[in-house]
């Protein structure tokens, strides 16, 4: 049986309240970092243990907190970025609903790492049940001396606030969230410099990620040599997989890291379904290349996925199927980005819609040559270094990759004027 430590305790449509979490352990890690451990102790724990971040970027979590200055001067913030919208990806919603105090202990020693005065849980918009969840956690916490002024008797002061978003993607990326949550539109800052030194309000802050935060209890509590051994690879630590598509068992596991594409497809979702096959999948989340047949035995860490082509992202892979049109599948895709474009970049915010309108027309039977030829422009327009922030680069990953694995496909819809899979996207 695989150790998980994130979800093991959460039983299918319950919640822990205060009470069960602590019958489990909860809050011990937060009394021994507050009886035992300095703020650099905490950091120097988390930087060894190689936790890398679970919002899909993969960077070092110890590593961030350690650019965050420690010269004693307030205020400082750590923000829990749960604006969980990448499409397929559902895996935080899992955390933030069953166990809200494994994430609130998480933050709590989090932010008494970097010293930080104020926190906030910036959550997606749609998560209604899980926004009521963590309001009740919150003030279960707050109840219990967790949370406010001398927690667990320790001249240290944290405040926790749920904040919902708007509804946006671009939200989820952290200098947007930035500005939404001081009450501009949710636009991208440049970076450097990073949040760690000119975050929220201009002052020094840290975004991380439900799944990376949830984690670092056990880490306190059960060491490095433990979190490593949870990993099959380097990327130390469990990961939550999901899988969605024609799949028989689609849903999200809490496994060691570096399973293997097709443990999860075989083992877990339990196959393609009758009558359907696997033609690729995007590992992580839609921002993601696709990986094909090829690359079914690549263990999905970060390392890994990375030499195959792609990014693990956000570990949630969706399947495309061999009955589904890879055109219409991209088009789709690329319908969302165009509509979650914020518009402040020229490449991402014209050319994301004029993406779209050549993979609709393809799909339509009017695409010619010169659309592909387009196609193929686009993906080095709107890639890494033309735009001001990931979500354009990100959008030209699932478009770049079906153009080289699935090209015969967008050849036959020119030349057969038509789509082969009978689909009409709209
Ligand atoms: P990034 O690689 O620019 O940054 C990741 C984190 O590392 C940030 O917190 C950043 O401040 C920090 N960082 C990176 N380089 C640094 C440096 N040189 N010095 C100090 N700190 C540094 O990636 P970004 O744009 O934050 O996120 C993109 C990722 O988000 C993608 O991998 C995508 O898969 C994922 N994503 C996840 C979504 C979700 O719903 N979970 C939605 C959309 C995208």
């Amino acid at each position: 049986m695989t150790e998980a430590p994130l979800t093991g305790h959460i039983k299918d449509g319950e919640t822990l309240d205060l009470r069960a979490y602590e019958a489990i352990g909860g809050y011990q890690a937060l009394r021994k970092v507050m009886q035992e451990m300095t703020p650099q102790e905490v950091t120097a724990l988390v930087k060894e243990s190689n936790l890398r971040g679970r919002g899909g970027a993969g960077f070092s979590t110890g590593m961030k907190w350690s650019f965050v200055p420690m010269d004693g001067k307030g205020p400082k913030y750590l923000i829990c970025n749960a604006d969980e919208m990448e499409p397929g990806t559902f895996k935080d919603r899992w955390l933030l609903e069953g166990n809200p105090h494994q994430l609130i202990e998480g933050m709590i020693i989090s932010a008494y790492a970097i010293q930080a005065d104020i926190s906030f849980v910036f959550m997606r918009w749609a998560y209604k049940e899980a926004a009521a969840i963590m309001r009740k956690a919150l003030s279960e916490a707050y109840a219990a001396g967790y949370l406010g002024s001398n927690i667990l008797g320790k001249d240290y002061h944290l405040e926790m606030h749920l904040h919902t978003g708007v509804g946006r993607y671009m939200c989820g990326e952290e200098t947007a969230l930035l500005n939404s949550l001081e009450g501009k539109r949710a636009t991208p800052r440049a970076k450097p410099p990073f949040p760690q030194i000119s975050g929220l309000f201009g002052r020094p802050t840290i975004v991380n990620n439900v799944e990376t935060l949830s984690f670092i209890p056990h880490i306190m509590n059960k060491g490095v040599a433990w979190f490593q051994s949870l990993s099959r690879t380097g990327d130390g630590g469990t990961k939550i997989y999901g899988v969605s598509g024609r799949v028989n068992k689609p849903g999200a596991w809490e496994l060691p890291m570096g399973v293997t594409v097709r443990e999860l497809l075989e083992e877990y979702a339990g196959g393609m379904q009758n009558g359907y096959g696997f033609r690729g999948a995007l590992p992580g989340g839609a921002s993601t290349d696709f990986l094909t047949t090829e690359h079914l035995d690549v263990p999905m860490d970060f390392t890994a996925i990375a030499a195959a082509g792609s990014r693990l992202g956000t570990g949630t892979m969706v399947v495309l199927d061999d009955h589904t049109c890879p055109v219409g599948f991209v088009h789709n895709l690329e319908h969302f980005f165009a509509q979650e474009s914020c518009g402040f970049c020229t490449p991402c915010r014209e050319g994301l819609p004029w993406t779209e309108k050549i993979l609709y027309a393809l799909e339509q039977g009017h695409g010619t040559t010169a659309d592909l030829e387009q196609l193929d422009l686009h993906t080095r327009w709107l890639g890494p270094g033309n735009t001001f922030c990931a979500l354009a680069p990100g959008a030209m990953e699932p478009l770049q990759s079906a153009l080289k694995y699935f090209r015969e496909d967008f050849e036959r819809h020119v030349h057969e004027k038509k789509c082969p899979y009978g689909n009409h996207s709209h």
